[in-house]
């Protein structure tokens, strides 16, 4: 997928095509409008207000407590851009809106879109790092209020794909230990363990993120078979041969190369032989030919993770040759949606 500029008629089509249509203008004197307004209405109920019924201006900003001039604005600004109709005063949810944005959605975007308050903070250092080179490290520098909106919009992005990551991740017959690293809100162990009724899941993360995924944890209502575990990848003790299944998702993108390293052969280390060592990202799929199809939020993301975290997105050869170097034995690479990945990797039987 790709973001872009759009055009509304066959002339602009043309205009667009011919080269004419100035496109840093619109890509940035829209794009940063658009944003902001979505995070904004998200963040404000906006959509909520509007779930049950139509309503006019005045309405809507009673119910979110807003300056009702402000708020058409924002309205209508909201019916260009695709997420409301307007009906003469009456403002609507589009199916759209309606489908990603409403809370209760059962895939609802609603917390990865407040979360983006805090990537938006994160994303005004760019310059800072262009110039010196100099990451903002973000796991180091959010305050207690962003790792809270962090755990909740990790999961509703979880919610899209983890029927499918229970479905196709490799499970050894009879396997009953699970070890979810970095695994916060615990979505994919719930889901895993949902579908392998013998299997118990440890989710590890670090005590920042526990404090605020736990109560996520909890309502899933799973008892003792899904845990939280308080400690670090990187240097608490995984114990020898433990897991049958181990899974490592959107935690590499967090790590340099050389941590990556050892980060796989600690976690090998911990897997029983014949187990799973499961890595799921988004992945770049062809390093080589960035302007190929379907690398183009990759290509942005990996510019993020550089900013946020020192570190990078990966490709399938190198997660794979860390799971090699570890002893592993790599499985062909399965997509999941659009360029999230697992790569899999047994530890053979002795
Ligand atoms: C991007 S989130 C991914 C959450 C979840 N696995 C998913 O795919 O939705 C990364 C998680 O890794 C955790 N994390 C980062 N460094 C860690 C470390 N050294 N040890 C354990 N967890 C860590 C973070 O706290 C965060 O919850």
């Amino acid at each position: 997928m790709k973001i872009g500029v759009i055009p509304e008629n066959v002339f602009e089509w043309l205009a667009l095509v011919l080269g004419y249509v100035p496109t840093p203008l619109i890509e940035i004197g829209g794009g940063i409008i658009f944003v902001r307004a979505l995070m904004v209405a998200t963040k404000l109920n906006l959509f909520e207000a509007l779930a049950s019924e139509s309503l006019s201006t005045q309405e809507v900003a009673a119910r979110c407590a807003t300056d009702p001039e402000a708020t058409q604005k924002l309205l209508n600004a909201l019916v260009t851009m695709g997420y409301l109709y307007k009906n003469g005063e009456l403002y609507a949810l589009t199916p759209f809106a309606r489908k990603w944005l409403l809370k209760e959605a059962p895939y609802s975007l609603h917390d990865f879109v407040v979360y983006e308050f805090v990537d938006w903070e994160l994303v005004t250092h760019m310059e800072d790092f262009i110039r010196t080179g100099k990451p903002v490290l973000m796991h180091e520098q959010m305050s207690s209020d962003d790792w809270k909106l962090y755990q909740y919009g990790m999961r509703s992005i979880a919610n899209l794909v983890a029927p499918k990551v229970a479905k196709r991740i490799p499970v050894p017959r009879g396997a009953r230990n699970m070890l979810d690293v970095g695994g916060s809100h615990g979505c994919y162990s719930v889901e895993i363990c949902r579908h392998y009724r013998n299997l118990n899941a440890v989710i590890l993360d670090l005590p920042e993120a526990v404090e605020f995924a736990a109560p996520l944890l909890v309502k899933e209502g799973m008892g003792d078979r899904v845990i939280h575990k308080v400690g670090n990848v990187l240097t608490d003790d995984l114990g020898t041969s433990v897991y049958d299944l181990i899974l490592i998702s959107n935690l590499v993108h967090h790590f340099d190369e050389a941590t990556n390293r050892k980060l796989v052969q600690r976690t090998a280390q911990a897997l029983k032989p014949g187990g799973y060592l499961v890595i799921q990202e988004y992945v770049m799929t062809n390093p080589y030919s960035l302007n190929k199809s379907g690398q183009a939020l990759v290509g942005l993301w990996n510019l993020f993770y550089a900013l946020t975290s020192d570190s990078s997105i990966w490709n399938f050869q190198e997660i794979a040759s860390w799971q090699q170097e570890a002893g592993l034995i790599t499985k062909k690479p399965i997509s999941l949606l659009h360029n999230c990945m697992q790569q899999s990797a047994m530890k053979p039987s002795k």
